[in-house]
């Protein structure tokens, strides 16, 4: 065969060629016009092609060339065209419902009670959940064998090791202050931990958030106007009240009760048919406190106080099991959406 006849065999053969998917068309590219395809050897040719007919060969040999390219490339479009159907099936379906996630109501209320005291000028502190003895008790004026430790009982991870699992968030306070010099306006949220039987009104994990405010001249009127601020922007009512109770850390204390607007002080389960539920204790720090931290209590004065988050947000939504904050129950997460 010359290399004209070679040339009108292959346009015979690549014409044929059926191309179905994206392996055919590149092993057709491969095997006519990859580097060491067929046409490579026609372009071979052509140096043995008479002169005058050089150029009727060239046009034959690029017409193939063309046709061979052309074919790869309708072969690939194609292919691709099929694939991008498959995955886009039904353009007409109505879409899968995305499912967005809503805030946990724990969430909801602690950021509602950050922003309420941020207004007042409190800034937001952390601090650990796996504690020492002396941040969790003793700088807070509970030193070792006091009987007002029973009041929380501690989860130990090592007793020897001095680690245990913060009771309160008040051993934030002592973190802060040992680091910081007053005026102190801060208030620190966070999750605390007691060996409690878990029952509708007590889990062994819940939340709190502590306060403090240290300066010159803090006064008791101040604490409490803090409370009643704090009452009537998250309950729209500062319907509270304060009973003088006792804290280690803090002289005089006072518990602090809201009425509760679960059965509007006629009487349920959740105030114990009392009309008032607790939310947290408060108080003027104790001397002690302050000088453990080494601040001057001959100078600063200041108030604290500790709010169960959980509590108040039972109260706000008319929950009445602390235990539906933790189990996770879809149910009852989406009504907080
Ligand atoms: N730490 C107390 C508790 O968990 C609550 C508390 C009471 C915190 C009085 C305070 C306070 O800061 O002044 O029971």
């Amino acid at each position: 065969m010359n290399p004209f006849e070679q040339a009108e065999v292959l346009l015979q053969e690549i014409e044929e060629q059926v191309l179905t998917n994206a392996q055919d068309a590149e092993a057709f590219r491969i095997k006519y016009i990859g580097s060491k395809g067929l046409l490579k050897d026609l372009f071979a040719a052509m140096k043995d092609i008479p002169n005058e007919r050089k150029k009727e060969f060239g046009q034959l040999v690029n017409e193939l060339k063309q046709r061979a390219e052309s074919k790869v490339n309708e072969a690939k479009i194609s292919s691709a065209k099929a694939s991008t159907k498959k995955s886009f099936e039904d353009l007409s379906a109505p879409g899968v419902p995305y499912v967005v996630g809503t805030r946990h109501p724990i969430n909801i209320v602690k950021n509602e009670m950050v922003e309420i005291f941020k207004r007042l000028g409190f800034v937001v502190e952390d601090g650990p959940e796996i504690e020492d003895d002396w941040h969790n008790f003793t700088a807070l004026n509970l030193p070792e064998n006091h009987p007002a430790r029973d009041m929380q009982d501690t989860f130990y991870i090592d007793f020897n090791a001095n680690r245990l699992l913060r009771t309160h968030t008040s051993s934030a306070q002592i973190r802060v202050m040992e680091k910081q010099k007053p005026p102190i306006r801060i208030i620190t949220p966070g999750r605390v931990y007691r060996n409690e039987t878990i029952s509708a009104r007590a889990h062994c994990t819940f939340h709190q958030v502590e306060g403090l405010y240290i300066d010159k001249n803090v006064s008791f009127a101040d604490l409490k106007q803090t409370l009643y601020y704090f009452a009537k922007e998250m309950f729209g009512s500062d319907n509270i009240r304060m009973r003088p109770s006792y804290f280690p850390f803090t002289e005089p204390s006072a518990e602090i009760d809201i009425s509760c607007f679960i059965c509007n002080q006629t009487g349920c389960s959740v105030c114990k048919h009392s009309g008032w539920v607790e939310i947290g204790g408060c108080g003027m720090v104790d001397p002690a406190v302050l000088e453990n931290v080494g601040i001057d209590s001959e100078e600063y004065t200041g108030f604290a106080f500790g709010m169960g988050i959980e509590r108040i947000t039972m109260l706000k939504y008319g929950i009445n099991d602390i235990r539906l904050f933790f189990e996770n129950d879809m149910r009852f997460l989406q009504q907080f959406s």
